[in-house]
């Protein structure tokens, strides 16, 4: 359903009952890459999966918009929903939104789920490639962000064995609007660095990465998950950067098992 979120209306999925978890989906995605982890964690959790401002079938922002902003949208949504607390999973660009949450509102969090992400902000080239990225989505559309986008989800032999998941992948990127992934490359590109906050953290995390992940490789995940108190990290094997479509069995193991542990 939508919500009016600071101005915005916000799309956000809802299933199940429990306590509460909230997923945020990367770029050029939305809460539909989540769909494994809905169907396995909503007979025992609220599972909450939005869609960030600008993607899927939420408001494109009128004027440019940070990472806080989305942030800010996370913890506003909260309160309409009535949650006071809940786990947080971020992937990928999810994790640099989770990342300005834990900033804002630590005490909000009882568990962080760090998937396929990175701490660092973008360096000068990954900030050009971005405004690049930008150039062309707001010349030839979001098919610029597929194209760029699809060969880095997932590995080639999973490529070959699920088809489906290919077409569903094309069509979720497809359907983004151009102009919300336009703001989102913007967003990302002069996002806030995240490592100094990494020993902060004091909620119980778990850090997935993908055994050959390009955007998030498994040795940048090892040194974040090394920086924060307790935090647990494991690699999937034979998977890429979109864990959570790529090895849903995997990564639902490791959901499941990691929010048990926390207290509600
Ligand atoms: C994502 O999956 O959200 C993006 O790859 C993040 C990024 O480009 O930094």
């Amino acid at each position: 359903m939508k919500h009016h979120i600071n101005g915005a209306e916000q799309f956000v999925e809802e299933k199940g009952h429990g306590a509460p978890v909230i997923l945020l989906h990367g770029f050029p995605l939305d809460h539909r890459m989540w769909q494994s982890q809905i169907d396995a964690l909503s007979a025992n959790y609220r599972v909450i999966t939005p869609d960030l401002r600008g993607m899927g079938q939420s408001d494109v922002p009128k004027s440019n918009i940070s990472i806080d902003q989305y942030a800010n949208d996370i913890l506003t949504l909260m309160d309409k929903m009535g949650i006071e607390k809940a786990a947080l999973g971020g992937f990928s660009m999810g994790g640099y939104v989770a990342f300005a949450l834990l900033r804002k509102a630590p005490k909000r969090f009882t568990g962080l789920i760090l998937a396929n992400t990175r701490p660092e902000a973008d360096g000068q080239e990954a900030r050009k490639n971005r405004l690049n990225m930008a150039v062309s989505l707001y010349e030839k559309g979001s098919v610029v962000a597929r194209d760029a986008m699809l060969p880095k989800l997932i590995t080639e032999p999973s490529k070959e064995a699920h088809p489906k998941l290919v077409d569903t992948l094309s069509m979720v990127m497809e359907s983004m609007p151009a102009e919300g992934l336009v703001h989102a490359c913007l967003a990302m590109a002069f996002r806030e660095d995240s490592v100094d906050l990494l020993s902060s953290i004091s909620v119980p995390t778990l850090v997935i990465a993908g055994e050959q992940d390009p955007i998030a490789p498994p040795d940048v995940m090892k040194k974040m998950a090394d920086q924060i108190t307790g935090a647990s990290y494991h690699i999937i094997p034979a998977a890429s950067h979109l864990t959570p479509m790529e090895k849903p069995e995997a990564f639902n193991a490791l959901l499941i098992d990691f929010l048990k542990g926390i207290k509600a």
